[in-house]
């Protein structure tokens, strides 16, 4: 591991920490259950499977694979964020889910082990996509499934490289979105066998977005600029923001990919 990537592991254990309290928060999009539904509706999933939650945070998927699964393992590098999914199952009365403090990038399980590894909305916080993807392929038996759901960025490189960069004035441990096209590629490179690729857009309050990372005034303030002035006509930010109930709201686009493992 560079120094870059273990630079960014601390920013991602900092930001988390800060974000586990409220993560789970009602009304967000995270936990809102159309978009759990989503996933749900569209991941391979029986009684008898062994699932891996990567990077899974307080484990709002997890919690929602487990009522489908035998056993889900929840793995994530912040310990905040993984306390507050354990008192979250604890209150649901969920009690088949394993959660382990570990990184994505060297999972702690043997090959093959898993019928199915899902990772939601956190490959847009990896320092490097690539590692986490083949682990997850590694730990993944023949024939079982992979999915991912994520954020993806605009399509055309400027607006997207604007987009990033709003993103990571919010986060700062946000490093890049993928294209829906790099993101299929992704799939692709590991030979994993894509049978579902959906996207669809997920309306943000664009306060709310910025209180859950508690983002620093000048960053707030230069977002918000940034998207009023696109409103008034300027440059694209990639978010679609629109005004509604004197509030400004945008839209992300949540893409879910599920593929086989051949
Ligand atoms: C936006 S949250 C998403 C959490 C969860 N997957 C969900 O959908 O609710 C991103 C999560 O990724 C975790 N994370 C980021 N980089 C990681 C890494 N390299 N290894 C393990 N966890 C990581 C963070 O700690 C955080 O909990």
């Amino acid at each position: 591991m560079n120094e870059f990537e273990q630079d960014h592991n601390i920013e991602i254990q900092k930001q988390f920490a800060m974000q586990a309290k409220r993560f789970d928060q009602e009304g967000y999009p995270l936990s809102n259950t159309e978009y759990l539904k989503w996933a749900i509706d569209n991941i391979p999933l029986n009684k008898d499977y062994l699932a891996l939650d990567n990077a899974s945070g307080t484990g709002i998927l997890a919690r929602a694979l487990a009522r489908y699964v035998k056993t889900v393992h929840a793995i994530d590098a912040s310990r905040p964020m993984l306390q507050s999914g354990k008192e979250a199952a604890r209150r649901e009365g969920i009690n088949n889910i394993i959660f382990n403090e570990g990184f994505a990038q060297s999972l702690p399980y043997d090959d093959s082990f898993f019928d199915l590894t899902t990772c939601r909305l956190a490959l847009h916080h990896f320092y490097d996509v690539y590692k986490p993807l083949q682990e997850m392929v590694r730990v993944t038996k023949t024939s079982g499934y992979i999915a991912i759901m994520d954020l993806v960025s605009p399509d055309d490189r400027q607006i997207s490289t604007f987009y990033n960069r709003l993103e990571n004035l919010r986060d700062s441990s946000h490093t890049y979105a993928l294209t829906e096209q790099e993101m299929l590629e992704l799939f692709r490179r590991y030979g994993i066998d894509i049978i579902k690729a959906q996207t669809r857009d997920v309306e943000m309050v664009l306060d709310d977005w910025l209180d859950l990372t508690d983002a620093p005034k000048d960053s707030r303030a230069a977002i918000t600029e940034s998207l009023l002035q696109e409103l008034d006509g300027g440059k694209k930010t990639g978010m679609r923001p629109y005004i509604k109930d004197n509030k400004i709201y945008f839209l992300h686009t949540w893409m879910l990919i599920v593929g086989q493992k051949v």
